[in-house]
């Protein structure tokens, strides 16, 4: 296959390059909701359970149909094939991508053997220790970071309801000692089953906390190693090098942040047992289906792509805040930093040219309605314009009915509020009786304008089901491929992630021995000020 054109060498891109400076950049969703009563219905989608109403987005029908031939032009359609078919996405590495495939049933994707021997003999094992009565088993600790800790850590509180009632999840990720110790500290060695979730199995963080685990353990009276021990890797030698036999493999073409949906998601299959993983994977699967199969003009991850390059590349937005109105979903944000900004945040194309344009957004948020007494102040009123994502669940699996009907007027009235704005005019004419009384009022009332007419997407599920939110998370997987492809850069490596590695290798024995020799001045004077 030829390469595809890169987005801005393309006749779509500078034709909305024109459409942008002649008009499009004014356009005003309050003018645009007058002036058609159907707005709403033309940019509602509907794909895998999930909706989206797009109309509060900073499009009409003409930027779309630009967009649309973005996207053609860019052939992504082609490139989304060649992504499912395992061709070599992933170039600089040389190695398909095929996180889909093991989601797909079997004998519908590549690889599809070993991908449900693993499924199988993996879930066969979850069922073994969910049976706590017989398998003893009470906490069960993940250890692992990045994409081998942000997935299960982000679905289990999501899934709570579907969550085994007798068995408690953990998650250590991180080389600082203050995350492993207060969790250790309230563990019993004989009911406690540590998950060892590392691709490579050679992640610093992942290993040394690992060691921790594994001395912990036989300091507290732990015998068996093997029953209290398992390993999701690549890398089955390195494991049994470290004494895991209890092996659930994976492979080099599931990239990490892409990897929930493989051996990686063991603690989610332990928390929501068999039946609820395959409908996790089943909900993503259905996602795959509808990027594949939809047309482009009903296609929501390929929309949400284009909207993002329109944003990113046109409007000149630096940032997206995600917004879920789940409790549960709390880690998402989280989730969404990785599977986003580690795949997109690339500064050259596939042939290694740097690209002329900006890529990856940052992508931030916290759960509503904590969000809005926090950071909600500079979406209404700040000086940038930054398009929020809110995910808002119709029917929750709690008893307080009042609280979720409050939940989401909430997040209804954010959205509202960020388009509909206030005029000085309207602020003029409120009582404000925690104004100070020497403020002129028209002083006051420019305080209390919002601009309004900021972009927001709102998604609604539902349900949160393992199947909705897994055909959430492949939602947002394709459209970060989408964007990726259009920018014509590698979304799948990540070499930003080494440089920092090799130093801190570097300067690991220099902490001990003090050595600063070749050392920058700032480098050289903060260690010898942390020794
Ligand atoms: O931070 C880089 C990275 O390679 C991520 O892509 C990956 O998810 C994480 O480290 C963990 O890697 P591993 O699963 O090999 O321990």
């Amino acid at each position: 296959m030829s390469r595809a054109p890169r987005c801005d060498r393309t006749p779509a891109w500078a034709a909305l390059g024109r459409h942008f400076g002649t008009g499009a950049h004014a356009l005003d969703l309050r003018d645009a909701f007058a002036a058609d009563a159907s707005r709403f219905e033309s940019f509602s989608f509907e794909a895998a359970g999930i909706f989206a109403d797009l109309s509060k987005n900073l499009i009409d029908a003409p930027t779309l149909d630009l967009l649309l031939a973005l996207a053609r032009e860019c052939r992504i359609a082609e490139r989304r094939e060649a992504l499912f078919a395992g061709e070599p996405v992933n170039a600089t590495e040389g190695r398909s991508v095929l996180h889909t495939a093991l989601r797909a049933p079997r004998g519908t994707a590549p690889h599809g053997d070993e991908v449900h021997e693993v499924l199988e003999r993996m879930l066969g094992y979850v069922e073994r220790i969910r049976d706590t009565a017989t398998s003893g088993i009470r906490d069960i600790v993940n250890i692992g970071i990045g994409g081998s800790d942000l997935g299960p850590q982000m679905v289990v509180p999501a899934l709570d309801a579907w969550v085994h009632r007798g068995l408690r999840f953990h998650f250590v990720s991180n080389v600082d000692g203050h995350d492993i110790a207060p969790v250790l500290r309230d563990l019993d060695p004989a009911s406690t089953l540590f998950v060892i979730a590392s691709k490579t199995f050679t992640t610093q963080e992942t290993m040394a906390n690992a060691h921790v685990a594994k001395q912990w353990f036989l300091d507290h009276g732990g015998t068996d190693t093997q029953r209290h021990f398992v390993a999701t890797t690549t890398n089955v030698a390195a494991a049994a090098a470290f004494g895991i036999d209890t092996t659930f493999g994976f492979w080099d073409w599931v990239g990490g942040r892409y990897s929930l949906w493989s051996a990686i998601g063991l603690p989610i299959a332990l928390a929501i047992g068999a039946e609820s993983f395959r409908e996790l994977l089943a909900g993503a699967h259905a996602m795959d289906v509808h990027a594949r199969e939809a047309p482009d003009a009903r296609n929501l991850p390929l929309l949400l792509g284009l909207l993002d390059v329109w944003y990113r590349n046109f409007h000149g937005f630096t940032s997206r805040s995600v917004a879920p109105y789940h409790q549960g979903l709390r880690r998402f944000p989280a989730y969404l930093q990785q599977l986003e900004m580690e795949s997109n945040g690339k500064r050259v194309d596939l042939d290694g040219e740097p690209v002329p344009f900006a890529t990856s957004p940052v992508v931030w948020g916290e759960p509503g309605t904590n969000g809005q007494h926090a950071y909600f102040q500079m979406l209404h009123q700040g000086t940038d314009v930054i398009p929020v994502e809110f995910i808002l669940v119709r029917e929750p699996t709690h008893p307080y009915a009042d609280l979720h009907t409050k939940l989401l007027a909430n997040g209804l009235a954010q959205a509202q509020a960020l388009m509909l704005g206030k005029r000085a005019d309207e602020a003029l004419g409120e009582h404000v009786p925690t104004a100070s009384p020497d403020i002129a009022p028209d002083v006051l009332a420019r305080h209390r304008t919002f601009p309004g007419n900021r972009p927001s997407t709102t998604f609604v599920l539902d349900k949160l089901t393992p199947a909705a939110l897994g055909a959430l998370v492949a939602l947002y997987e394709h459209r970060v491929f989408t964007s990726g492809a259009l920018w014509g850069i590698n979304s799948f490596d990540q070499w930003g992630v080494e440089l920092g590695k090799a130093l801190c290798n570097d300067l690991l024995p220099r902490m001990t021995s003090g050595d600063t020799t070749g050392l920058d001045g700032s480098t050289a004077g903060l260690l010898r000020r942390l020794r």
